[in-house]
């Protein structure tokens, strides 16, 4: 069964008298047990589509279905299989880690709420901090918070906007090697990443979002045979599929 399916999906939001379609078209489907990446410029969509996979969104039209149920039409099933982790959220003021979670464990209404917090904790390696107060962690181990409030409800998809951005180095792999773990658990990813190394190392397929279309969609190696480059880079790769105004620039540093 397919984890995810996007057909045709458009959405515009209104700036002043100017429309900007953020979503064209999009169809992406994807497999359940794969990690896909999502990958486009600023402004491409990316945030976009995530929150009309999370029925955050009105669509203009089109449908997307989850596990086979569609996100308009059967929403409270769809949040049972879904979960997003954002690193753009606020956090509540003045909870700790553990008391932080128990809240979502009963936002989620979730059942045996003290063994999915313990392993929650222990899977993104947060048990050591249980007793801070949230909004004063670093931003690694914020981003571990939002990984674990995700991990609580066991989701079959997993939603991660941009999960790396600004962590260091090391935060940054232990992120990754977390998301590898949830692969082999059999959770479905779809992750949005600046980062080509990290595409590169993650994602089972690729898709390449700009102004709202999907340009490409495929492995990396497919994605270099589509832009023309086999030998390339995945940078140079993006670069020409979105096709960068930056391209002249990005050949003077090359050369
Ligand atoms: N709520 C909104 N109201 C109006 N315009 C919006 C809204 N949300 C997104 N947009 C517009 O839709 C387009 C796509 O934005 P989106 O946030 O999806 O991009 P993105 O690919 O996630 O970019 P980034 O890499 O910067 O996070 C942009 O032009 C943005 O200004
Ligand atoms: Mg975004």
């Amino acid at each position: 069964m397919l984890a995810l399916q996007s057909e045709n999906v458009c959405k515009s939001f209104a700036h002043g008298k100017k429309i900007i379609a953020a979503l064209e078209n999009v169809s992406l489907e994807i497999r359940e047990g794969e990690i896909v990446g999502l990958l486009g410029p600023n402004g491409a969509g990316k945030t976009t589509f995530i929150s009309a996979i999370c029925g955050l969104l009105e669509l203009d039209s089109g449908s997307i279905a989850v596990f086979g149920k569609d996100v308009s039409r059967e929403r409270s099933q769809v949040i049972n299989e879904i979960n997003l982790v954002t690193g753009f959220a606020g956090l509540l003021n003045g909870l700790s880690v553990e008391d932080l979670l128990r809240y979502y464990a009963m936002l989620y209404s979730i059942p045996d709420k003290k063994q999915r917090i313990e392993d929650a904790l222990i899977q993104t390696g947060l048990s050591e901090k249980r007793g801070q107060i949230a909004n004063t962690l670093s931003s690694g181990y914020r981003q571990r918070f939002y990984i674990s409030k995700a991990l609580l409800t066991h989701p079959r998809l997993l939603l991660m906007d941009e999960p790396t951005v600004g962590l260091d180095v090391e935060s940054a792999r232990q992120i990754r090697v977390l998301v590898q773990k949830q692969k082999k658990q059999g959770t479905t990813i779809l992750l949005t990443t600046h980062y080509m190394h990290e595409a590169e190392q993650l994602c089972d397929r690729i898709a390449i979002i700009n102004s709202g279309r999907i340009e490409a969609f495929g492995t990396v190696r497919e994605l270099k045979k589509m832009a023309d480059r086999p030998s390339g880079s995945l940078e140079e790769v993006f670069l020409a599929l979105t096709k960068s105004r930056w391209e002249g620039d990005f050949v003077e540093a090359r050369s």
